[in-house]
């Protein structure tokens, strides 16, 4: 099983494992990442082997610093401001590749553009003393729940990784936003932990939605968001043996019969929604009902998200991935 250390006593053993060719499961301000050394081919491929990935879906590589970033891919000035803007923090920039910048080409699938993020606290003092970017997905099994917490990590992939590093419960609770800046067009590719409002009101233009093709975003297809109980959204009403996951002050009608309810956020909040969501997914997923049902929640401001990653864990599960 994976030792479970806290942030103030785990840099020097995560940092022997990471130079080892080794994954360690650290905290960001979003969800926990599983994070490899992206330089280290076999430290990335373990990645992958440790989440049971199928498919080599591209990584975001996380950076220390503007500079090291700057190693790695080239900028244009619109990426450039929002980095300056949004970093550290819960946005993702993909970015041309810089010729010979040392990434492992299993972390970018073979894509001449990379996703980079610089990350909040532990991960970025890890990725500082490392000298080297660090390859992070959610750390989670493939097609599951992110997780929010090192207890939540270590359930799942306690028995394929060595270190969980614990720094609480992620504050955000989703993942990063991820966009493309395309010359004067600024991309989303993923909704997440900054509305995309907020990027809007920083580029002073709207965010186109959506892939411009299928490579864009493909761990974002289908069910990848997925409990282990089936997910009806908009819940009016709660039917016979279904968990309720709630939102705001106004229940849905037979609420009280729910075999288990958790709540969003009572006073209607999206950012304690968001910070909620796959805690509350987990353990209503944990009260055995064969389906969760959810209340409307308002699609504004990181209702997008929110409700981008329910539709997720509602869709059919044949495509999970
Ligand atoms: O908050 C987050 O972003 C978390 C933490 C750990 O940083 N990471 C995360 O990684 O959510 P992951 O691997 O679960 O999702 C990364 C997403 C995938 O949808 C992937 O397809 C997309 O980023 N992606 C990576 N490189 C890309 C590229 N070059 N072009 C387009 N999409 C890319
Ligand atoms: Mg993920």
């Amino acid at each position: 099983m994976a030792e479970i250390l806290p942030v103030g006593e785990a840099m020097e053993r995560a940092l022997a494992l990471l130079e080892g060719g080794d994954v360690v499961a650290i905290p960001t301000e979003t969800v926990y990442g599983l994070a490899g050394d992206a330089t280290n081919g076999v430290g990335v491929a373990r990645i992958f082997e440790a989440k049971g990935r199928p498919r080599f879906n591209p990584l975001i590589a996380h950076v220390a610093d503007l500079a090291m970033a700057e190693r790695i891919a080239i900028f244009d000035p619109m990426s450039k401001r929002l980095a300056e803007m949004f970093w550290p923090g819960p946005l993702t920039l993909v970015l041309p590749q810089q010729a010979g910048n040392g990434i492992h080409p299993l972390v970018t699938a073979g894509l001449d553009t990379i996703a980079l993020r610089m990350p909040r606290g532990f991960g970025g003092e890890l990725i500082a003393r490392l000298g080297r970017p660090l390859a992070a997905p959610s750390a989670n099994s493939s097609g599951k729940i992110s997780a929010t917490t090192a207890q939540a990590v270590a359930a799942d992939l306690g028995a394929r990784i060595r270190l969980v590093v614990d720094g609480g419960a992620t504050p955000v609770g989703l993942e990063s936003t991820i966009v493309k800046v395309e010359g004067n067009i600024v991309r989303l590719l993923r909704p997440g932990g900054i509305a995309a409002a907020d990027i809007e009101t920083a580029v002073g233009t709207k965010l186109l939605r959506g892939a411009i093709s299928g490579i864009e975003a493909p761990g974002m297809l289908a069910s990848h968001y997925a409990p282990g109980a089936s997910v009806r959204l908009n819940a009016q009403k709660v039917a016979e043996g279904e968990a309720l996951l709630a939102f705001g002050g106004d229940r849905a009608e037979g609420w009280q019969a729910a075999v288990a309810l958790r709540n969003l956020s009572a006073s209607g909040d999206l950012r304690e929604a968001a910070s909620n969501l796959f805690a509350h997914l987990q353990e209503l997923d944990r009260s055995g009902a064969a389906t969760i049902a959810v209340e409307p929640i308002p699609v504004d401001g990181l209702g997008e998200a929110i409700n981008d990653r329910l539709i997720r864990a509602a869709a059919p599960r044949d495509k999970l991935d």
